[in-house]
């Protein structure tokens, strides 16, 4: 067994640290965050992620799992660091300063007997070799210590299961050694091994999920069409999806891909198109077609309610996807700000993040728990997240709260039949034969953002 230091205590540091210590490994995860330490010192993660908690506790009581925050309070030669930190937006580019951070806290508290690092943080390609010069120039070090990358591909909401039951693990190095050993971490996890150069591993990672946002806004785009045609997007991908060379998976139409990591990986991928003189076309269409996927939502309902000004409308979710409490980036956000821009008295509703979203919105917007209080008096209500408490709402109850019952599903997971025997006017994704929108009072930028156009008048 292994001793590993973990830097990072987020949704990726905190499950690496977990998952390891479960499979026997001693791990002192660190974190600069001293209000989450003080929580995960108590055995309480700051974060909704399934099967975490108790995770985290469990290998807490055995003694294989320790937090800190200071890396000078961990043991000075592991064998293995994992750099679990995050990697934001910079106006365009992925912001590296967190990972400078973590590799300069490193070089001087390592002992020379030198830890195989691994960069387990999404990263653009190019940054483990350049961590690796990093730490050799820190440390003096005759030769370049070489950084190994392992990206993560867990889905939040599913965090523990995934690092457990990976489709793949890669590990990109310049070391057949290292290589070798980081390999030899994951030897309980049965999934393919990909072993490759750290720059391939890296760009691996990025493709990845640009490739996942591409799916969603290519359904998304031709769940426009079926409306135009008449056709039922949720048929039409089954149709599609049977074909194994497209595969059913990420064709769900809907309100938008949200996250902390698809947007920023699609738009970071761009820009290294960019840096690198190639024509980014496809994932700049892409992010647009993100960025219109709310906005379509909320030119339908303006012409069912023909206008949205003083309407009370009730959204519900806030959470970029179920069963977390992330709402970085989450279409309900887009929704409610261009509601509100067009007048309308917005109310959020999620079981979870409801008091996370308050805060964001800082009192701008009332965010409850309950779907039923929300929607009182509400003249629609619109479905941005498509939690199972909301799935098995009764709708007659809901619709009889509601002073107008129309429903905007922009998930396609309600039965439209069901909402409509409840009473609903009911408003899907490419789900049926819909007029012509409302003319749009925003343009959308190239990233796929919101930019309001004054009006003429
Ligand atoms: P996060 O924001 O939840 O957590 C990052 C943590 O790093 C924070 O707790 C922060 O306090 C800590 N930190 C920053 N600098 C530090 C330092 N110098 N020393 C110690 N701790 C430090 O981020 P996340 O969602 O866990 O993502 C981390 C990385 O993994 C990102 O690159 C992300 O793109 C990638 N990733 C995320 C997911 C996901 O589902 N969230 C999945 C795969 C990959
Ligand atoms: C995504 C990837 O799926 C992970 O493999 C990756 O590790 C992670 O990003 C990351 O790098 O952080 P995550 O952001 O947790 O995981 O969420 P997803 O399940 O991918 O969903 C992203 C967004 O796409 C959500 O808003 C979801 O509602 C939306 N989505 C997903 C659709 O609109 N349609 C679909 O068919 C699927």
């Amino acid at each position: 067994m292994s001793n590993i230091t973990v830097i990072g205590a987020g949704y990726v540091g905190l499950v690496t640290a977990a998952c390891f210590a479960e499979m026997g490994n001693s791990v002192a995860c660190v974190d600069i965050d001293e209000a989450k330490v003080g929580f995960l010192r108590r055995g309480i993660v700051d974060l909704y992620e399934p099967q975490l908690e108790p995770l985290v506790q469990r290998n807490m009581q055995s003694g294989r799992l320790s937090f800190t925050t200071d890396i000078r309070d961990t043991d000075p030669s592991p064998d293995f660091v994992f750099v679990c930190v995050g990697t934001p937006l910079n106006g365009d580019r992925i912001d590296l300063t967190y990972v400078y951070t973590a590799f300069t806290s490193l070089a001087g508290f390592l002992a020379a007997s030198a830890a195989r690092v691994v960069i387990k943080s999404t990263v653009p390609p190019g940054t483990s070799k350049e961590m690796a010069a990093l730490l050799s120039r820190m440390r003096n070090a005759k030769g370049v210590q070489p950084v190994v990358s392992n990206p993560e591909f867990l889905r939040e909401g599913r965090a523990v299961h995934d690092f457990q039951n990976p489709n793949r693990i890669i590990i990109g190095a310049t070391d057949a050694c290292a290589a070798e050993a980081v390999a030899d971490l994951y030897r309980q996890v049965n999934a393919p091994l990909i072993m490759t150069d750290p720059s391939t591993a890296e760009l691996i990672k990025l493709a990845s999920n640009a490739f996942l946002a591409t799916k969603i806004s290519f359904i998304n785009q031709v769940a426009a069409l079926c409306e135009s045609v008449g056709a039922d997007v949720t048929e039409l991908a089954q149709g599609m999806g049977f074909d194994h060379r497209i595969g059913r998976d990420f064709l769900d139409a809907g309100v938008g891909y949200g996250g902390s990591c698809l947007p920023k990986d699609t738009q970071a991928m761009t820009e290294l198109m960019v840096a690198h003189g190639l024509q980014p076309w496809l994932l700049q269409h892409v992010m647009r077609i993100n960025g219109e996927q709310p906005l379509r939502l909320v030119d339908k309902l303006e012409h069912a309610l023909g206008g949205l000004a003083g309407r009370r409308i009730a959204v519900l979710g806030l959470a970029f996807k179920p069963n977390t409490d992330d709402i970085r980036c989450a279409p309900a956000i887009s929704l409610i700000n261009e509601l509100q821009f067009r007048g309308a008295e917005v109310r959020g509703c999620d079981p979870v993040a409801w008091n996370r979203a308050a805060y964001a919105f800082r009192g701008q917007v009332q965010c409850l728990h309950d779907p039923y209080v929300a929607a009182q008096g509400c003249d629609a209500v619109v479905l941005a997240t498509e939690w199972p408490q909301f799935l098995g709402m009764d709708l007659h109850r809901l619709a009889q709260e509601m002073s107008r019952p129309i429903l905007v599903d922009g998930r396609n997971s309600i039965d439209p039949e069901k909402a409509q025997e409840a009473g609903f006017t009911y408003i899907g994704v490419g789900r049926s034969r819909l007029p012509a929108p409302a003319k749009n009072q925003a343009a959308i930028t190239e990233r796929g953002e919101l930019v309001h156009v004054e009006s003429s008048k």
